[in-house]
């Protein structure tokens, strides 16, 4: 069954798609892994990722929704009638399932950190530890995350709030949350930024940022790199085959394309010029600039040195609130399109029937980081384990196979008519764009899938 549904405009679609696009990856993960993988190196080779991997598979991605008018596992169906590439789209619906275990729990933790910071709890002293010391906003993010109940009712208020959105529709509800929180997020961002320009050794910070160190460049980099181009960009898991189904006749896809891709790296940048500048400034190298928990215990640091802390948080936080939530409904939407569209089933329906398990299981995967941490399968969590899984594995095999089948498989002229909107539109760029996904993709996702596998 065929989708009816489509946004309704072009800055509609970019709103919705760059939604998608900017959220936790960029904000949460990217710092913490530009940190684990060498500073400015990282920085290249990601951008490198996205210029000749990420666009590609985007167009890619584009391409089978538009010209599916489906969800992920119908597109393909449609598009390839006899074969079973459709399997492509089951791996996308079931990962971003996955996905939405984790991606739910830390939208939750910010909805937490913004009332947090409303409140001013977040800069009270916590008591026994030395005041001002480096340990307090580490301690209190440790034992908030391992905790039982506040985490577990954000993470339960966040998919309410997802699921309203959702339930409202296309249009409605994804594209106007879009269109609302999407300039909102820009507007924080750059203020933040200017405010870091200010610190004492904010240059010190750009010139981590921004001077590459090649000898840094390790086959490691290049896979953390690959996924986090992926993660970043939404690719691999059907959520641009869904909001492309949404898209117009003549939107233009290679536009599009850049476009994303062009705000996704200028929101990393950005992203970077603000907490490095502050990382330098304040000597917070140390142990709370790692992993996972970097934002939330770095950046309350560093505001907690600046003038007025509960100003900047407050913005901060509000940012990566609204970053997550528009992420977090494109991913789920991959889930709610299949059944509105394979079912045929009402939207509200879906969007209840999509949401309600993802309470028990965000539960669980909240949980995995306090009393249920010993339970581990390879020395992983279960939130843990999900977010290597989907962004290490799953996320470049959804990839790999989308790019043989279209690079291979697809009908002969699919992609010139669709990034050409049917010869309306020049196609000088066609030609690269179908030997990188038949040559060059599939190449280099294999060769790091396996260096990844066996190192
Ligand atoms: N791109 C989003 C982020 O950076 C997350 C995301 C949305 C995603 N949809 C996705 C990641 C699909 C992988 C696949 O936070």
């Amino acid at each position: 069954m065929a989708n009816n549904s489509e946004f309704s405009s072009k800055l509609g679609i970019i709103a919705a798609t760059v939604g998608s696009a900017v959220g936790l990856g960029n904000i949460w993960r990217f710092p913490a892994e530009t940190q684990a993988n060498g500073g400015a190196a990282f920085l290249l080779i990601y951008v490198v990722c996205v210029l000749f991997f990420g666009i590609p598979v985007m167009l890619g991605e584009f391409v089978i929704g538009r010209a599916g008018r489906s969800d992920a596992i119908n597109s393909y169906k449609k598009l390839s009638p006899d074969k079973p590439w459709w399997v492509a789209g089951l791996f996308g619906v079931v990962c971003s399932y996955l996905i939405l275990t984790f991606y739910m729990v830390v939208s939750g933790w910010t909805m937490e950190y913004l009332y947090q910071s409303i409140t001013g709890e977040l800069f009270r002293p916590l008591e026994g530890v030395e005041e001002g010391s480096n340990v307090q906003f580490l301690q209190r993010m440790d034992e908030y995350v391992s905790g039982v109940w506040p985490p577990m009712i954000w993470t339960w208020i966040n998919i309410a709030v997802c699921g309203l959105i959702l339930s409202m529709g296309v249009q409605k509800g994804i594209e106007k949350a879009s269109n609302i929180m999407m300039p909102m997020l820009f507007v924080i961002l750059i203020v933040l930024c200017i405010s870091a320009m200010t610190l004492p050794k904010a240059s010190e910070g750009l010139a981590y940022f921004f001077n590459p160190d090649f000898s840094k460049i390790t086959p490691k980099v290049w896979i953390s790199a690959l996924g986090q181009a992926f993660f970043s960009l939404s690719l691999g898991m059907g959520t641009m085959i869904t909001y492309a189904s949404y898209f117009k006749k003549d939107t233009n896809l290679m536009q599009t394309a850049v476009t994303v891709s062009g705000i996704g790296i200028f929101v990393a940048i950005l992203v970077g010029m603000i907490i490095f500048p502050g990382v330098m400034s304040f000597g917070l190298e140390g142990e709370s600039f790692k992993g996972s928990t970097l934002v939330f215990v770095t950046f309350p640091e560093i505001f907690n040195r600046m003038w007025c802390p509960q100003l900047w948080s407050i913005l901060f936080f509000t940012l990566l609130a609204v970053a997550a939530i528009t992420s977090s409904i494109s991913i789920s939407e991959v889930s709610i399109a299949y059944f509105c569209d394979h079912y045929g089933m009402k939207r509200k329906m879906a969007t209840v029937i999509v949401m309600l398990p993802l309470m028990v299981l965000g539960a669980l995967s909240s949980l995995s980081n306090g009393v249920l941490s010993d339970m581990t399968l390879f020395g992983f969590t279960i939130f843990s384990g999900c977010d290597a899984l989907t962004a290490d594995v799953i996320m470049p095999l959804g990839a790999l196979i989308m790019s043989v089948f279209l690079g291979w498989f697809a009908p002969k002229n699919l992609i010139r008519e669709q990034l050409t909107n049917g010869g309306k539109l020049k196609g000088y760029f066609v030609a690269p764009v179908i030997f990188l996904l038949k040559w060059v993709t599939p190449i280099v996702i294999v060769i790091i899938l396996v260096t990844s596998l066996f190192t």
